[in-house]
């Protein structure tokens, strides 16, 4: 993989080119491990502002003590969510990801109290029981070959009744067939009133375009459900 030490966007282009080739998830963690160190350091040259965009969701919906409620971080990577999250009082994190390298940096941010490894999609979420975290957060890996959309049922699982599950997307192109299964996925358990939704909102400058097709920003969407009392 092409060094992007010296944190040029083009570097970043590069590197982030590179990954298009995994097929597999698999393929897309060994990726993010060989990334990890420099991950924090390449999306700010990408201006990626997911992470900060969730965490202004949330905030401005959760009317709960901040930090009493325990909030999970799912493919939570180096701990950018938990950061922004703390900047708005929330205080109790516990994270899941699919990269060993990514939970290792995690780790070091000392922002969680709990971090286990699962692949998702392929293995259950590691926090066994339902019905338990107040929020529920999911941003940068809702993407094709990434967290396949079935996920979310189980997000939703593990929230509380009353509690709030954010998760963001990408629109740009190679994503709009993803985007299109989640929005029918988060419609349909809507309708089987698992859960309703409390916004959308669609960001134009979402983050530097890095594909070969698109140019300047691509857009994306931050989506907040609340997870209904009686299900
Ligand atoms: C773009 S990063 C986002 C990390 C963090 N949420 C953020 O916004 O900075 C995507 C993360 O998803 C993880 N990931 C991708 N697919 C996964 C899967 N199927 N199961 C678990 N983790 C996965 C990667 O290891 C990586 O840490």
């Amino acid at each position: 993989m092409m060094s992007a030490s010296n944190n040029t966007f083009e570097n970043v282009k590069a590197v982030i080119l590179s990954a298009h080739k995994s097929t597999t998830s698999r393929e897309k963690v060994d990726f993010y491990n060989s990334w990890a160190e420099n991950y924090d350091q390449d999306v700010a040259v990408l201006d990626y502002r997911a992470p900060g965009l969730a965490a202004n969701s949330i905030s401005s919906h959760f009317s709960g003590d901040r930090e009493a409620a325990v909030v999970l971080d799912v493919a939570c990577g180096t701990g950018l969510v938990a950061k922004q999250m703390k900047r708005h009082g929330f205080g109790q994190f516990v994270g899941i990801d699919g990269s060993k390298a990514m939970l290792e940096l995690a780790r070091e941010s000392g922002l969680y109290l709990d971090l286990k490894h699962s692949m998702l999609g392929e293995e259950p979420i590691p926090f066994q029981w339902a019905d338990s975290f107040d929020v529920v957060v999911i941003v940068g890996a809702l993407s094709v070959g990434q967290v396949p959309v079935g996920v979310v049922r189980e997000l939703c699982k593990s929230t509380k009744p009353g509690g709030y599950v954010c998760m963001t997307t990408r629109s740009n192109l190679d994503n709009l067939e993803y985007r299109g299964a989640l929005e029918r996925e988060l419609k349909q358990m809507e309708e089987e009133g698992l859960w309703s939704c409390v916004a959308v909102t669609e960001v134009e400058d979402w983050e530097r375009a890095v594909s070969e097709q698109e140019d300047g920003y691509i857009s994306g969407a931050v989506y907040l459900y609340k997870k209904l009392q009686l299900n």
